[in-house]
């Protein structure tokens, strides 16, 4: 095979996109289906919210759970948000005009909703109600005005609506969530929402302090969603999927080596961002014939280390000064101590570090950095 004309299949820029390449997440699929084969048009209304840190695979989770609804032939909508849609009004009118989107790109003939333009028009004022009857909200907006209240009453009436028409439960996927946790009004919108509608599927995804927002806000709401954390992956296997998947898909078996996936996971934590990162660059100088396969060598390392760093101040930064000036054995105390953050005692992470091998520090040099 000519590796060289292959298009590079690892991607760490975007979100999975492909369930082929979706690696791993076993136990949250499974959480997240068991969610979604309980809704159902007559059933109370499933709030699920994923959260993690930047670059956790959020996204890419929710991508999973858009391919689970629409298997389950479940209506999905998408929202992405941006600064500046926290406020309740620009936030539901953005689901809204999504909605209306999704249900007339799936609507049948027989099925009459008018689509998201019509809408548009008269929640700006600029059409007659009668137009989109028998949705009640765009007039509602209308009459309320900009700095109006958001018709709430309305927007209940015209999902149950949606839901109705359809004759199965609607999925709402939020990506970037945290952007509407700081607005007390928005979640507290969403929660009467979901306790007096039935069939929504409502999936919240957002940065780790998603739900420390939400208790601040308006903790009552935590009570109806179903929290799933999204970490780095833990299990050889799923590291495994990650570097293997990609190569399955252009064709390519058998040239993930045990030992590079062990050397991964340890490299990157499990980060799926940096797994691809590091099998792209594997792979590129693969294709550029600078190495027999997907090797993990130091000169890999150091074009991860170049490409980070190039056109940002990057050694710069305090931290990384910080760190750079640290002594070997300083480095090594702080590795042992940060490899079991919130699971391990400092003892216990020692005594660990001690299992698998004689230390390269003394106990001493080790308290030092506690
Ligand atoms: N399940 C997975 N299998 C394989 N690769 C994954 C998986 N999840 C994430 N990745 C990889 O990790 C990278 C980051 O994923 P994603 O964009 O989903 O993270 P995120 O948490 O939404 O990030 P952000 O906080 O920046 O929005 C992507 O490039 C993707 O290729
Ligand atoms: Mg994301």
């Amino acid at each position: 095979m000519n590796i060289s004309a292959l298009c590079n299949p690892y991607d760490y820029r975007n979100p999975v996109r492909d369930a082929a390449f979706f690696a791993g997440r076993g136990e949250e699929v499974a959480v997240i289906k068991y969610e979604l084969d309980q809704a159902a048009v007559d059933r109370p209304s499933v709030c699920v919210v994923v959260h993690g840190p930047r670059a956790a695979g959020k996204t890419s989770l929710l991508n999973a759970t858009e391919w689970m609804a629409k298997k389950n032939g479940f209506v999905t909508v998408r929202v992405e948000l941006i600064e500046g849609d926290g406020e309740p009004a620009v936030f539901f009118r953005k689901v809204y005009e999504e909605l209306v989107s999704a249900i007339t790109a799936e609507g049948t003939d027989e099925m009459s909703v008018p689509g998201p333009a019509a809408v548009r028009r008269v929640m700006a004022g600029a059409a007659e109600a009668a137009s989109v009857a028998p949705l009640e909200f765009p007039e509602a907006v209308a009459l309320a005005g900009s700095e109006g209240r958001l018709p709430e009453a309305a927007l209940r009436a015209d999902l149950a609506y949606f839901v109705g028409l359809l004759g199965h439960p609607i999925v709402l996927l939020v990506d970037e969530a945290q952007l509407i946790a700081n607005d007390a009004r928005a979640l507290s919108v969403l929660r009467f929402l979901t306790s007096r509608v039935d069939g929504l599927v409502l999936v919240l995804a957002g940065t780790s302090g998603l739900i420390d927002r939400i208790t601040d806000v308006h903790s009552p709401i935590l009570r109806q969603f179903k929290e799933i954390e999204v970490r780095g992956f833990i299990e050889w296997e799923d590291v495994y999927a990650c570097m293997v998947r990609p190569l399955v898909s252009v064709g390519i078996h058998g040239s993930a080596s045990a030992n590079v996936v062990s050397a991964l996971r340890q490299l990157t934590d499990g980060n799926p961002y940096e797994i691809q990162l590091y099998c792209h660059e594997m792979f590129a100088r693969w294709q550029r014939g600078a190495a027999e396969g997907m090797k993990l060598t130091a000169e890999v390392l150091e074009g991860i280390r170049s490409r980070m760093e190039s056109g940002r101040d990057v050694l710069e930064r305090p931290l990384i000064r910080a760190v750079r000036a640290m002594e070997r054995h300083d480095l090594i105390a702080f590795n042992v101590l940060s490899s079991a953050l919130g699971h391990a005692t400092a003892d216990e992470t020692w005594f660990a570090y001690n299992m698998v091998g004689s230390p390269e520090i003394t106990r001493a040099q080790y308290d030092r950095c506690r």
